[in-house]
């Protein structure tokens, strides 16, 4: 998690038109820093097990690839969630009655559509809070969807989710729904993951819910099948991440020197994405002053994509104060979708 010291000062309002409004609470280029930024490469580059943070792979580029991989036949998890989303939105929104959509993870807000359009069925007001840390996406989504929907209006959060959670703008509806799609809980390890679970249940009011996009445990073929895929997209989005430090940090990296390395491991019910180094090498990345030596063979943890039990994961969320109220799946029970309401 990164600090915001004088957080007050870094809050700017921008208003919009009257129907948009979006507030930083990250200051835009704050992430472009590399005196604040690099730390975290320099700390992953030379510990024991390299790692190297998932943010890396998004830049523009990876954001493409990533795009690409959603529409491979054999990564499932996008598919299938917004198969469960097309399938049982009416149902969901009818449970819910009217809400205020917060959406943790915005990005180009496919899925919020369909929520949207639920919602709009049933009448009255909508509203959307995205909250996401790309503020060119969050805009750019926010104005097209004004566009459709002639009644929305949108608040838009630019900030990481534990700070936005704790400081969401008032609510104009009577009730909230908290969207956390994509399975982007798999991608924490599991303390953050309760960590964010927490300041979900302290944004929300009891009887307000969140809606939770899970990647469930399968067969292991299908599930390394959808993080090697034959065209080799994610292969490019893993490797992708070498040349974002090679322009962002002045790093030498090459490309061809590293294989993407993708598996499951079946006792911690995780996809592990690694680069591993074809040969002894040296990089350097000099905007960090820093020099790292590879092994040939040597591995550098790139992401990890926990898959879960839905039984156990509706207890966890019920520990938490989480009541699963519904969970919806796919025909082939890959993904799910939780519906949770906050108990009293
Ligand atoms: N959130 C995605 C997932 O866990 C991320 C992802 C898909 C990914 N394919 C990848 C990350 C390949 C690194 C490499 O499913």
């Amino acid at each position: 998690m990164q600090s915001f010291r004088n957080l007050p000062a870094n809050v700017i309002q921008d208003q919009i038109g009257d129907r948009l409004q979006i507030t930083y609470l990250t200051g835009p280029q704050v992430s472009f820093t590399p005196e604040e930024d690099g730390q975290d490469v320099i700390a992953g580059l030379t510990a024991a097990q390299k790692t190297l943070s998932p943010k890396y792979l998004y830049d523009d580029r990876g954001s493409e690839l990533f795009e690409q991989i959603c529409t491979l036949p054999e990564y499932y998890p996008t598919r299938a969630e917004i198969s469960i989303l097309s399938q049982y939105a009416p149902e969901i929104v009818q449970i819910t009655g009217p809400c205020e959509l917060i959406e943790l993870g915005s990005g180009s807000a496919t899925k919020a559509r369909i929520l949207l359009d639920a919602y709009q069925n049933l009448g009255g007001s909508l509203r959307y809070l995205p909250i996401d840390v790309s503020g060119g996406a969050l805009e750019g989504s926010a104005r097209e969807l004004l566009q459709t929907y002639e009644q929305l209006h949108v608040h838009g959060l630019v900030s990481t989710y534990g700070l936005a959670l704790a400081n969401l703008p008032p609510s104009l509806l009577p009730f909230r729904l908290i969207a956390f799609l994509g399975s982007s809980i798999g991608n924490m390890p599991p303390e953050e993951c309760q960590l964010l679970l927490r300041q979900i249940t302290q944004a929300l009011e009891p009887g307000e819910y969140l809606l939770l996009g899970a990647d469930l445990q399968k067969d292991r073929a299908v599930l390394e099948a959808a993080y090697n895929d034959r065209q080799g997209v994610t292969a490019a989005f893993n490797k992708n991440s070498l040349s974002h430090l090679n322009w962002r940090f002045q790093a030498d990296f090459i490309l061809d020197q590293f294989q993407h390395l993708s598996f499951y491991n079946p006792d911690r019910h995780q996809i592990e994405i690694y680069l591993k180094s074809l040969v002894d090498q040296t990089v350097t990345l000099k905007a960090l002053d820093l020099t790292v030596k590879f092994q040939a063979g040597e591995l550098i943890l790139s992401e990890v994509s926990r898959k879960f039990d839905l039984v156990e994961l509706q207890q966890d969320l019920q520990s938490l104060g989480l009541k699963p109220i519904q969970a919806w799946t796919d025909g082939d029970r890959f993904y799910s979708l939780l519906l949770c309401q906050l108990q009293g």
